[in-house]
């Protein structure tokens, strides 16, 4: 075992090797902006530059990558796979409905039958906050664990495909104005994005949302809360929505959907009040009508599929960097 972490451990601490390096990726919370800038520097190596598709590399020859995924995905599971592939690995998608996780079997025992097929890395997503910290604690030295998107906790591949796509797009991050908006209370895509955007040196982060989906302790995690949305948008270069993530609210926050549109969906009226030149980035899967207009999800400003795009170059960076600093820790894999 790679020896259990106490819960006082840091979450920065718990990914990284005695000499710092990166050899899980659980959350940006608490990694260093070199490591941040070095996933996105390795990920704009796999984009070419000439249609700005994703190149392939034989980096993972002879490894084996199980996607582990007890909550539902496209774009993450899809480009998790994808960039497997790429990067040339065997590649086990386990459904887990149709697993021995539905006959009883524990988290644990699954996880031990995949170490005895030698597999080198589990992608991991799961509905409860914390579980893939559960798993990285018990994995054997040598095997890598990614954070797929836990709880409301970390979603630490979606945070650094939107870095990716903010600085393709945008060429810095100091001079940005950054809005985030919408169910930020329930998201861990906010969360891991917050931590990105501040430690790769974003200012003038505002969180806009109501005060059910949004708490005025947010701000604790340096961003500047706003309640108006025309308001919080006035002059921005960024904007993220997020979708209203009812699967995980305990009751009914809101008084309708449509409400929530009148108050706080991206429409092109309110998009007149970011800069003219503004992003438009969500993480999907997008709800039209809810939290942004299909006019603007699909308008010349949006960046959604591109965010999509990135997501493969940015796994595959992640993939490699953990795996390739793992096994310099002396694993006989
Ligand atoms: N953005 C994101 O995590 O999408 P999926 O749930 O489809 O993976």
């Amino acid at each position: 075992m790679n020896g259990l972490h106490p819960a006082s451990v840091p979450i920065a601490a718990r990914q990284l090797d005695g000499d710092g390096r990166l050899i899980h990726f659980l959350s940006p919370e608490g990694l260093s902006r070199d490591i941040l800038e070095g996933i996105l520097d390795t990920a704009a190596g796999f984009i070419d530059e000439n249609d700005e598709a994703v190149k392939k590399a034989p980096l993972l020859r002879g490894k084996t990558v199980a996607n582990l995924f007890f909550e539902n995905s496209t774009r993450t599971l899809t480009t998790f796979e994808l960039a497997a592939k790429r990067l040339s690995a065997d590649v086990l998608n386990i459904n887990i409905r149709t697993s021995s996780t539905a006959k009883g079997e524990s988290l644990l025992d699954t996880l031990h039958n995949l170490q005895a097929m030698l597999c080198d890395m589990f992608v991991v997503r799961h509905a409860e906050s914390g579980a893939v910290h559960f798993i990285t604690d018990h994995v054997a030295p040598g095997v890598s664990v990614i954070n797929a998107g836990d709880g409301r906790h970390a979603h630490p591949t979606q945070a650094m495909l939107d870095m990716l796509t903010i600085f393709r797009k945008k060429g810095s991050f100091e001079q940005l104005a950054v809005a985030v908006v919408g169910d930020i209370a329930h998201s861990r895509v906010a969360r891991s994005e917050i931590h990105a955007l501040k430690t790769l040196g974003v200012k003038d982060l505002r969180l806009i949302g109501p005060t059910t989906l949004l708490p005025e302790s947010f701000a604790e995690l340096g961003g500047q809360v706003w309640r108006n949305m025309q308001q919080g948008l006035d002059g921005v270069d960024v904007i993220m929505m997020l979708r209203l993530q009812r699967e995980r609210m305990a009751a009914a926050l809101l008084p309708s959907r449509r409400e929530y549109f009148n108050h706080y969906g991206l429409s092109e009226e309110r998009l007149k009040h970011a800069k003219p030149d503004a992003l438009v980035m969500h993480p999907g899967p997008i709800n039209r009508g809810v939290e942004i207009a299909s006019s603007v999800a699909d308008g010349t400003q949006s960046a959604i599929l591109q965010q999509v795009t990135y997501g493969l170059a940015v796994r595959m960076a992640v993939m490699s960097i953990v795996l390739g600093n793992n096994r310099q820790v002396g694993s006989p894999r």
